[in-house]
């Protein structure tokens, strides 16, 4: 038996359906905050994500030639992606420009529970607003999402000047070296990372930033930076709106064309891939050809959410399974018909079962069996059976179409 690839999964109907749903409502989320949908190939040239996502990123990358020679490469993330399509197709667009997507992404990540190699990101990009009012909407929005799928979860908000002050002596590479440390919360390469650098006197101010409470205890640790005033607004903006998030100053971001505001998400009944949120503002356009825009996003571990909210009971509404005898095929075709114009989910059989079997089998799944024989096709009528009580009765096809829809409405 062929088994599908690892770290992949297979949907059944069920699943797809809640899936469909939490979907849906964090689509109505963005919506309603002016966040439109776009789309992007499932492949694009392996360039586009090797400029500035980081090592991390890259070496986990689905990368092919193509029959042509280029080096193509499924998508890890949908950013580096929607800002080619802005710098594209969307530079004369005014600003703002709020964009949303619902895509799969890919990495070749060792899989567990949480941890896919394809994988659903639910995320929004806001092009061309560089203020503290920006920053607090993308927040907000990633909040509201989330609140809107009925996870529970804790929202982080830091950002990266006070870290990279911090670390501003060190070369580039020592600062990627160490961020990626912290991005992953990896504690003891942390400290071998900076042993191994003689850099032991950072050990303590980086634990103190990742702990503050306050912001105004983050400038004591790492002294002032110019974005101290954006950073304040920001932290001010939410707070104004009632947003619950505590300061975490110890956020790295495992990308690495985060510019400064870094957020993350955390859902409370996960283990170890319990990060279902990520984001921050990042400048990416002018790398592919465009204006040096700022930019502020994030996307939501839309797997990750799932298996945080786990299954739950699914309302499928009314089913109606329409039975008929071999001469009552043509007039049950007409019924079902009719009950689907008026919006019933409506089952004929295929399968040449006689009577009984045709109701037995809808008793299975089915509210109502309507019944079709000679007797029905001759007075233009069905008969109605309710799957539920046992109970039948000939009526017409508008009263019993009429009862099913009571049903629903109860
Ligand atoms: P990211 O943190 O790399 O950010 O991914 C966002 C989210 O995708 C993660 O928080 C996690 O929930 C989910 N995720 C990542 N890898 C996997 C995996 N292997 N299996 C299941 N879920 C996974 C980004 O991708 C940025 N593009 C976010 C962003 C948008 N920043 C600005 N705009």
């Amino acid at each position: 038996m062929l088994q599908k690839p690892r770290g992949t999964r297979d949907f059944l109907p069920d699943e797809m359906e809640r899936r469909r749903l939490i979907e849906g409502r964090m689509r109505e989320a963005v919506r309603r905050w002016g966040y439109r949908e776009v789309c992007t190939p499932d492949f694009e040239h392996l360039e586009l994500f090797t400029m500035k996502s980081g090592e991390g990123i890259i070496q986990e990358m689905y990368t092919f030639e193509d029959k042509g020679g280029r080096q193509m490469t499924l998508r890890p993330e949908v950013t580096a992606a929607v800002l080619r399509m802005y710098v594209n197709e969307g530079k004369v667009l005014p600003k703002p420009i709020r964009w949303c997507y619902f895509a799969d992404c890919f990495r070749y990540e060792r899989p567990q529970k949480g941890r896919y190699r394809q994988f659903w990101q639910f995320g929004v990009e806001l092009i061309g607003a560089d203020t503290a009012s920006a920053d607090a909407e993308v927040i907000m929005l990633a909040d509201e999402a989330l609140q809107s799928s009925g996870v529970t979860f804790d929202l982080h908000v830091g950002h990266l000047a006070p870290m990279k002050h911090l670390l501003s002596d060190l070369s580039p590479e020592d600062q990627r070296m160490i961020m990626a440390c912290l991005d992953k919360r990896d504690q003891n390469a942390l400290s071998a990372a900076l042993e191994g650098r003689g850099l032991t006197h950072l050990t303590e101010p980086l634990a103190a930033l990742s702990e503050c409470q306050t912001v105004a205890e983050v400038f004591e640790i790492a002294g002032d930076v110019p974005e101290r005033a954006r950073i304040e607004e920001t932290f001010a903006l939410l707070d104004s709106q009632g947003i619950e998030y505590r300061p975490d100053f110890g956020i790295a971001r495992g990308l690495d064309y985060y510019t400064g505001m870094v957020f993350e998400g955390f859902a409370r009944n996960l283990g170890a891939e319990n990060q279902i949120l990520g984001g921050g503002t990042y400048r990416l356009a002018h790398l592919f050809g465009g204006d040096d825009v700022a930019s502020c996003g994030f996307a939501i571990g839309f797997d990750r959410v799932m298996v945080s909210i786990g299954d739950f009971p699914l309302e499928l509404g009314t089913v109606v399974g329409v039975v008929c005898t071999p001469e009552a095929r043509e007039r049950a075709l007409e019924v079902a018909r009719a009950f689907r114009n008026a919006g019933v989910r409506t089952e004929v059989d295929l399968m040449g079962r006689g009577m009984g079997a045709q109701i037995a089998h809808a008793a299975k799944a089915a509210d109502f069996a309507v019944v079709l024989g000679k007797r029905e096709v001759d007075a233009g009528t069905v008969t109605l059976k309710d799957l539920h009580t046992g109970e039948q009765q000939e009526k017409s096809l508008e009263e019993a179409i009429a009862e099913v829809a009571r049903h629903g409405d109860r």
